[in-house]
């Protein structure tokens, strides 16, 4: 990656285009927070309802007072503690933050991602002082890339035609989407985490003086909270550790093609596999790709060994069951026919 593609980049965000750029959490699909008819192109490529804030990616240092209307004392804190890197904050925004940018909410979605292809062209971007609106650069409902192939499978034509740029910083070193937690109702909520992530609720409380909460019907709208995200194009299922092997060969014994992502170093039988490290950070880093290529082998269902469930697999345990959701009773479907 060259300083000048970064720049030239930065001009096309100027200039109203489309810029998908890594960032260490995912990649994102950007552009001027500022311009609605830009933010709104966003959507329109991604097939993503209007209604669905995005976040705003500022660059180190940024006037946080420009975006939001309060700043609590516990925004500051958090940016201190763990800026740069893959915490989003809700926070009451300012009024002339587009509605386009907050899906027409009071609030608005800040981050100050670490990755430094991210870092560097925020700060080419209106010479630092600009907020990159990004979703994740997928279409909505799929797994989020964390590779730049990955973006340009998701937006091939798109890409082919030059409306979408591309910048290349190898893989997202997190692997999954950045934490969110929400400071826009401290008073009458406190902060509640809207998205689990690499940053765990007890880091932000160790930081805050405050655990936050899990969101209750009354939080904003996330879509990542709809519980059909991040999924593949075949059904996703998980399976315990202990009952793994033995349902994979009953599977295969019934003619179904399966493939298997797993951390345990067992051996099974199935039709494509995928082995993760078995740290969450190493699995974590990996699931993205490894549900992409399980998908590419055109099997019949995906079978996921369960992890671990503490406190540190919170953010992948989100991410699987959302994956598994629309695919509720499919194995006992498939042992039963
Ligand atoms: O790691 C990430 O956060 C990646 C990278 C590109 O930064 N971005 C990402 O964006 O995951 P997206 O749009 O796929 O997910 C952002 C989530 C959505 O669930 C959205 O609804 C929520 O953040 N969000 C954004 N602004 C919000 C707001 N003002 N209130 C509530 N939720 C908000
Ligand atoms: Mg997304």
């Amino acid at each position: 990656m060259t300083e000048g593609a970064i720049l030239d980049a930065a001009a096309r965000l100027e200039a109203g285009a489309l810029v998908a750029f890594p960032t260490e959490t995912v990649y994102g699909l950007g552009a001027d927070a500022e311009n609605p008819a830009a933010v709104a192109a966003i959507y329109a490529a991604k097939g993503r309802p209007q209604d669905h804030p995005v976040i705003v990616h500022v660059a180190p240092g940024a006037d946080l007072d420009y975006w939001a209307a309060e700043l609590p004392d516990e925004a500051r804190k958090l940016a201190q503690a763990f800026w740069p890197g893959p915490l989003t904050m809700i926070v009451k925004r300012n009024a002339h933050i587009p509605d386009a940018v907050s899906g027409g909410q009071d609030t608005v979605g800040i981050r100050c991602p670490s990755h430094p292809v991210a870092m560097a062209l925020l700060a080419a971007f209106k010479g630092g002082r600009g907020g990159v609106a990004a979703p994740s650069a997928n279409k909505f409902g799929n797994v989020s890339p964390t590779t730049a192939q990955h973006v340009r499978d998701e937006f091939n034509e798109e890409a082919g035609a030059g409306a979408i740029t591309v910048l290349d910083g190898g893989s997202s070193q997190v692997g999954i989407e950045s934490t969110i937690v929400d400071l826009s109702r401290l008073a009458t909520h406190g902060p509640v985490l809207l998205r689990p992530g690499h940053i765990g609720a007890a880091e932000i409380a160790a930081v805050i003086g405050a655990m936050p909460a899990a969101p209750d019907a009354a939080a904003p709208r996330a879509s990542g909270t709809l519980e059909s995200h991040y999924a593949p194009k075949a059904p996703v299922a998980l399976a315990d550790t202990g009952r793994l092997p033995g349902l994979l060969t009953t599977l295969a014994g019934r003619g179904r093609s399966v493939a298997v992502i797993r951390y345990s170093p067992m051996l099974v039988q199935a039709s494509a596999q995928e082995l993760l490290p078995s740290d969450p950070a190493g699995y974590a880093f990996g699931l993205y790709a490894a549900l992409r290529t399980m998908d590419r082998a055109g099997v019949e269902l995906i079978l996921v060994e369960t992890p671990p469930q503490h406190d540190a697999w919170l953010g992948i345990n989100d991410r699987l069951r959302r994956a598994a959701f629309g695919s509720a009773g499919i194995v006992d479907q498939f042992l039963a026919g």
